[in-house]
């Protein structure tokens, strides 16, 4: 399939867009400095932090806490590695209803449960065997973004 070509420009912190490669829905994540920062605690809560696991091979730019090229942005296939569906955008921090009080902003997912951090980092004892997948992608300048 063609390459994407995003304009991540009108994107403020702590905001989503989702975009359509390949028939996935790809979101670009534009992470606030505290979400960035909670990243860095989380890794004695997650199945892979690392980013190590093959299921869904993570592209060596990507393999950091952040799992992105710059912090600020995250891109992710927005698909459940536990069955397919689709996560839900669980941003604000704390307590709320199926998710831990400690909760540091991330994704749910609506089918089975599985949560996943604001890097798509599974946390450890959910259905969901893999972090989320990052889609080969690159920056063609600050405003815009290729993905594929
Ligand atoms: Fe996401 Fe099962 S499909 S937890």
């Amino acid at each position: 399939g063609a390459a994407v070509e995003v304009d991540i420009s009108a994107i403020k912190p702590g905001e989503k867009l989702t975009v359509e490669w390949r028939g996935k829905p790809v979101w670009v994540v534009r992470r606030t400095p505290e979400q960035v920062a909670a990243l860095k605690k989380l890794d004695p809560q997650l199945a892979d932090p690392n980013s190590e696991r093959k299921a869904y091979p993570t592209p060596d730019y990507a393999k950091n806490t952040h799992r992105s090229i710059k912090e600020e942005f995250f891109v992710a296939v927005g698909i459940c590695s536990h069955l397919g569906c689709s996560p839900s955008d669980k941003f604000q921090t704390g307590a709320q209803p199926s998710l831990p009080n400690d909760w540091a902003g991330g994704f749910l997912c609506p089918c089975h449960g599985s949560t996943f951090d604001m890097a798509g980092r599974v946390f450890k004892n959910v259905p969901a065997p893999d972090n989320l997948e990052v889609p080969p992608h690159m920056y063609l300048s600050d405003a815009k973004l290729l993905i594929g």
